[in-house]
């Protein structure tokens, strides 16, 4: 009991957003992404909906991924404030990763079950992602940003009509170690006990 509490702080405690310019290149086998997929599948979720979608992209798939966000952010290079660079910067992203899962979600059919929920519960799979690619010495980070939402890339990820897409969870090989953590303020600030009527 003692040994999974002292496990679980410290995974959770040093588990950090690794950014893909920080990876090595080299790729991650895909039987590591495989449990990495696997632990998401056991997040909590209210009445079994299990809504998240998952869209893996490795190799050549990682540089149409990011030449499409170039393209959906600037669609026209013609365009007199076209920014070269930060095209550039969005094209080439995707590729210094080994592996991107796009985040889906996919509402259930029950009604008393409202979308926050399933998104909450996508988010706690996401969680899982991220301690057991940390647990895993891997690097990894959640990118969301206004062209991750946008219904043109949930169609691109192939998740259904109203699915929503939720970002992306690159992962790749760390080059550095992982930095030290910070929080703006501490837990006390955030937290209110009620003890009376
Ligand atoms: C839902 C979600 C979306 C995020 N989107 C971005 C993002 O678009 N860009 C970014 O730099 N970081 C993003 N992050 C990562 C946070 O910036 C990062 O988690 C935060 O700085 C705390 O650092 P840590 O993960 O190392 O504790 C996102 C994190 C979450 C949970």
């Amino acid at each position: 009991m003692n040994d999974h509490l002292h496990l679980i702080q410290d995974l959770i405690a040093n588990r950090r957003t690794i950014k893909p310019a920080q990876y090595t290149g080299e790729p991650v086998e895909d039987a590591f992404v495989e449990l990495i997929l696997e632990a998401a599948n056991w997040a909590p979720t209210h009445g079994y909906t299990e809504p998240w979608r998952f869209t893996v992209f490795k190799d050549e798939a990682l540089e149409g991924l990011g030449r499409f966000l170039a393209e959906l952010d600037q669609p026209d290079s013609k365009a007199e404030d076209f920014n070269l660079q930060r095209f550039e910067r969005l094209r080439k992203r995707p590729a210094q990763a080994s592996h991107i899962i796009a985040i889906g979600m996919v509402s259930g059919k029950n009604p008393k079950i409202p979308e926050i929920e399933e998104i909450c519960a996508t988010a706690m799979a996401v969680q899982n992602m991220w301690l057991t690619a940390h647990a895993m010495g891997l690097g990894a980070y959640w990118s969301t940003g206004h062209l991750a939402f946008k219904d043109e890339t949930r169609a691109y990820l192939g998740f259904p009509d109203g699915a929503k897409s939720l970002g992306f969870f690159y992962l790749g090989k760390k080059a550095v170690d992982n930095p030290q953590g910070r929080r703006l303020s501490p837990i006390q600030d955030k937290v209110a006990w009620r003890t009376k009527n």
